[in-house]
C-alpha cells in the first residue's frame, strides 16, 4: 500500500498505520477528512478484510463515508452510535497543548461534532504540522450563507483588538464558485498570522451571527501520533 511515497506522504502513512493499533475489535469509531485520514480509512480497510476487524464507523464527510464503504467498513450515522469510543483524524495545525486548527478540507463542523461524542480524539499528522503557535495555516470558519457578507464584516470587526496578527479574512472559492461544505454552508478563511489566545478567539468567534462553527479545536485533542518522511513515528 505505501511503496514509491513522497517522505510526507510516507508521514501521514506511517501515523495512521500508528493510530490502528488504537482501534479494538467490537468499537465504534469516528472517522476523519482529508488525505490523512484517506490513509486511517485505507489501513482499516485493510484490518476489517484481512483480519476480520469488527468495528462500526461514523465519517466525517461524504467522502470519507464513500471510501470506508469502498473499504468494507460498516458505515452508520452518529445518531446510531450514539457516542463513540475513539475518532482518529488529520488536523492543519497542532501546538504544544493539542490545541488544533483544523478545517482545510471544509469539513469542520461535522468533525468537531464528531470528535467531541467520542471518548478520545487522536490526531494523526506529518511533523510538518506542529507549529509553536497556531494562525499560520488560516483558519476556517463554517458560515450561513444567507448574509455571509455581513457575517464577514462582523468577524473582522470582532478581530479588532484580539490577539492576531493579521486580519485578512476571504470566502473559499473554488472555479469561481463558494465552496460548500456537507451542511450547504460556506468556508471563510481568516489569515490571522499568529493566534495569541485560540480558547478566547474560539468562543468569540461563535458568537458573531451567521457563523456556524470555527476550526480551533481546543481541550479536544487527546493524542497526535506525528509521522516522520524516514518512517519515525512519536506520539504525544
Ligand atoms: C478537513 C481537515 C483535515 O483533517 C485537515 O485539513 C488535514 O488534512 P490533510 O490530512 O489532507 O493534511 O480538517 O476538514
Amino acid at each position: 500500500m505505501a511503496k514509491d511515497l513522497s517522505p510526507v506522504e510516507k508521514a501521514k502513512f506511517v501515523a495512521a498505520k500508528q493510530a490502528c493499533a488504537m482501534v479494538q475489535d467490537g468499537m465504534k469509531l469516528g472517522l476523519g477528512t482529508g488525505s490523512t485520514a484517506e490513509w486511517l480509512v485505507r489501513c482499516l480497510g485493510e484490518m476489517v478484510r484481512g483480519e476480520g476487524l469488527r468495528i462500526q464507523a461514523v465519517p466525517t464527510s461524504a467522502r470519507t463515508a464513500d471510501l470506508a464503504r469502498e473499504q468494507g467498513i460498516e458505515v452508520i450515522s452518529l445518531e446510531e452510535a450514539g457516542w463513540l469510543d475513539l475518532t482518529i483524524d488529520g488536523a492543519d495545525e497542532f501546538d504544544g497543548d493539542l490545541n488544533l486548527i483544523k478545517g482545510g478540507g471544509a469539513a469542520l463542523l461535522h468533525e468537531k461534532i464528531v470528535a467531541t461524542a467520542s471518548d478520545r480524539m487522536v490526531v494523526i499528522a506529518d511533523a510538518t504540522k506542529q507549529v509553536e503557535t497556531l494562525g499560520a495555516f488560516p483558519l476556517p470558519v463554517e458560515v450561513i450563507p444567507f448574509g455571509w457578507q455581513a457575517t464577514k464584516v462582523l468577524i473582522e470587526e470582532t478581530l479588532v483588538g484580539l490577539d492576531v496578527l493579521g486580519r485578512e479574512v476571504a470566502l473559499r472559492e473554488k472555479d469561481g464558485a463558494p465552496v460548500r461544505t456537507d451542511e450547504g454552508n460556506f468556508v471563510l478563511d481568516l489569515h490571522l498570522k499568529r493566534i495569541g489566545n485560540a480558547r478566547q478567539l474560539g468562543l468569540v468567534l461563535n458568537q458573531v451571527p451567521g457563523v456556524v462553527e470555527n476550526g480551533l479545536f481546543v481541550d479536544i485533542c487527546d493524542a497526535v501520533v506525528i509521522g516522520h518522511g524516514d518512517g519515525r513515528v512519536e506520539t504525544r
